[in-house]
């Protein structure tokens, strides 16, 4: 069995990849130790920031995630800030923004950056992307944040009402984790 630490406080986060990880002998360690998130233009810089403030901080290999929802009508809105907006105005508040969009341009993209670091200098970002819509209304009751609003191509149901192991399989995060796997078992 082999351990990496996972820098986070969302547990919805580490529910996740602790579903995926461990069928594959991987003990997923929470580390819910704040790290400087700084308001960057790209998931990527706060990402690779993040790794090299914690690379002193922690002595074994770990990884750290941020996500991204980029919205169609709004202009990409909220995009890197989706944390901020989701606590202020929160769901409610960005369907009213919504309000007579049409489904077409309900269009969005769910955008996530894992980053891989270890204190030997070593510092590698894994992206996935997952696209679908806004819904008109929040529905289903699992998983977190977004996850009641957005419906990814192809499907009728939201995230929330999805198993963890069905998100897996089309989410963002899902899809960035697949490319972390390989790293992993390179
Ligand atoms: P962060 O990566 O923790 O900064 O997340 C940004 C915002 O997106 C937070 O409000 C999270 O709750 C939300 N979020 C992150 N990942 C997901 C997801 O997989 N589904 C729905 N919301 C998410």
């Amino acid at each position: 069995m082999r351990t990496i630490y996972f820098i986070t406080s969302n547990n919805g986060k580490l529910h996740e990849v602790q579903t995926r990880l461990s069928p594959l002998d991987i003990d997923v360690v929470q580390k819910n130790i704040g790290y400087p998130e700084i308001q960057a233009k790209s998931l990527e810089e706060v990402a690779t920031y993040g790794i090299e403030q914690l690379r002193y901080r922690v002595d074994h290999p770990f990884i750290l995630e941020d996500t991204g929802i980029f919205i169609d009508a709004l202009k990409g809105f909220p995009g890197v800030y989706a944390a901020y907006v989701y606590q202020t105005i929160g769901l409610d508040g960005l369907l009213h923004l919504l309000d007579g969009i049409s489904s077409e341009k309900r269009r969005a993209i769910f955008r996530s950056v894992f980053g891989y670091g270890d204190p030997e200098g070593s510092t590698h970002l894994f992206i996935g992307e997952c696209e679908g819509m806004i819904g008109f209304e929040k529905k289903g009751t699992k998983g977190f944040g977004y996850d009641p609003i957005f419906i990814p191509e192809g499907k009728k149901h939201t995230f929330a009402d999805m198993t963890t192991e069905e998100k897996n399989t089309q989410s963002h995060r899902g899809r960035a984790l697949e490319k972390l796997i390989s790293f992993l078992s390179e």
